[in-house]
């Protein structure tokens, strides 16, 4: 909506994460702070957002590029002092601007939309989004009066005994009307415990001015502020239970939805069952009807339906419908497995592509190559890829059938149907239809053992 602005503030050095990379660069269920937080905004519909950047401006700039627009906080005087850097941008604005804050990146686009409307609807100057939590130590309190208005916020640290007994917290998030924010803010004064420029004031500031001020609680989960990796791991666990949540109601079974670890973009088919110790990540897709885990990392990856993925890896690659991966395979980046294909126990398979009804059931190393449709590749076959320098490809046509131990010494191509012997090395081209054998005759010696009086 036009009339819309979002101001992020994220500034803070966050020195409690002891960490070298910014706070908005931490990851909840993989998507960092700063990207959740602005694709919330857009969400709601935000399309003007501007980024407060201080402590580790740099990383964060060059992460979020020219999405939003930048003001710089120099010195971090407090949360009302980096909205002041952005006044250039509401001051003469006819609409709303919605603060957010890099440390609360758990709030919902539902949660914003609800704040504008209810501000909209009462008139408001400010409206604060609030939430009641059990312990509300560290977070500004919300002070009513006898009616229920909202009269102030206060500061843990300036707070009286009394102020401190409110369980109502401020989330640090609000909706303004732009040309109150901005005129309030001239009024802002650093006169408290830390000597900041506190945002917070110009809630009292409006109330002065006879304007009205609003507060709309909300689910504490959505509010929670991230200052350290406890905190982290702690947001984590809300955020996964959520998405968990969300696959079982829409026709996913998880067996134990506090043994599974999916990011927030994932796509899951109705019907999968998810086993425990699967981790879903990046923009992986799992088509209906298939079973992953358990103990399942898949990264990127794509699968089709009626397939199964069992204790294995599958980083950036596809695989097809009614195929089964694992126990304990992995595959690795730009690889395409086809329908009804059998990769097995310990077979690694890289930058290959697999065809339909082939079966590569165990202990295989399948490396670059093209491997076609209904082959079978069996036990111990490797794809020598690689000759110390480069990398070479390794072409397998349709119903061709590699026998156990075989080398396949690239670039070498086994042409449709053909047969290699088990034990084979091959480095020249088989042609179609055709026995290859590359391996020494067996030699028998008779009473060998006897003569050499090789048994005592
Ligand atoms: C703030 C609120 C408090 C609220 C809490 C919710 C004030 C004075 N207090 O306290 O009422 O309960 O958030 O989490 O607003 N930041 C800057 N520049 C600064 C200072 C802060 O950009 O100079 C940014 C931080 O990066 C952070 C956010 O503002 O994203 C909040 O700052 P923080 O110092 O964590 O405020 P709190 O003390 O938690
Ligand atoms: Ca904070």
């Amino acid at each position: 909506m036009d009339n819309l602005m979002a101001v992020i503030l994220a500034a803070g050095e966050g020195k409690r994460m002891k960490s070298k990379k910014s706070k908005m660069l931490h990851r909840l269920c993989g998507k960092t702070f700063i990207e959740r937080i602005y694709s919330t905004a857009k969400d709601t519909g935000i399309n003007d957002c501007i980024l407060v950047v201080g402590h580790k401006a740099d990383q964060v700039i060059e992460y979020m590029g020219d999405k939003v627009k930048y003001v710089e906080q120099k010195e971090q005087l407090g949360t009302g002092h980096a909205v002041m850097q952005a006044q250039s941008y509401f001051e003469n604005f006819n609409g709303y601007v919605v603060i957010l804050c890099g440390d609360t990146p758990l709030i919902t686009s539902d949660t914003i939309k609800k704040t504008i409307e209810y501000h909209k609807e009462k008139g408001n100057a400010a409206t604060v989004i609030t939430a009641e939590i059990e312990n509300p130590y560290g977070y500004g309190r919300i002070v009513r009066d006898d009616r229920g208005n909202v009269v102030k916020i206060v500061e843990q640290r300036d707070a009286t005994e009394e102020e401190k007994n409110i369980r109502e917290i401020n989330s640090g998030l609000y909706c303004f009307t732009a040309r109150e924010l901005a005129e309030a803010l001239k009024s802002l004064d650093n006169n408290n415990d830390q000597g900041e420029y506190y945002l917070t004031d110009t809630i009292q500031i409006l109330i002065k001015k006879g304007l009205k001020v609003g507060a709309l609680k909300t689910d504490p989960d959505e509010v929670m502020g991230i200052n350290d990796r406890v905190q982290l791991a702690e947001a984590s666990n809300i955020l996964r239970k959520k998405i968990a949540e969300k696959h079982m109601r829409s026709g996913v079974t998880i067996i134990d939805p506090s043994a599974v670890y999916i990011d927030e973009d994932i796509e899951i088919g109705i019907d999968t069952v998810i086993y425990p110790g699967t981790i879903l990540e990046g923009n992986t897709k799992i088509g209906e009807n298939c079973v992953i885990g358990p103990n399942t990392r898949l990264i990127n990856a794509k699968i089709g339906n009626d397939t199964e993925v069992i204790s294995s890896v599958i980083i950036d690659s596809s695989v097809g419908n009614e195929t089964r991966v694992g126990p304990f395979a992995y595959i690795r980046p730009e690889c395409t497995i086809g329908n009804n294909v059998k990769i097995g126990d310990f077979v690694e398979i890289k930058k290959s592509t697999i065809g339909n009804n082939t079966k590569i059931p165990h202990l295989a190393y399948v490396g670059d190559s093209s491997i076609g449709n209904r082959v079978n590749i069996a036990c111990g076959v490797v794809t020598v890829n690689y000759d110390g320098k480069n990398k070479h490809r390794t072409i397998v046509s349709d119903d061709a059938f590699i026998g156990c131990n075989v080398n396949l010494v690239a670039p070498v191509t086994i042409e449709e149907n053909a047969y290699i012997a088990a034990g084979s090395t091959i480095n020249e081209n088989v042609p179609a239809n055709s026995l290859a054998i590359a391996r020494q005759r067996q030699i028998v010696k008779e009473d060998y053992v006897k003569l050499n009086n090789m048994k005592k």
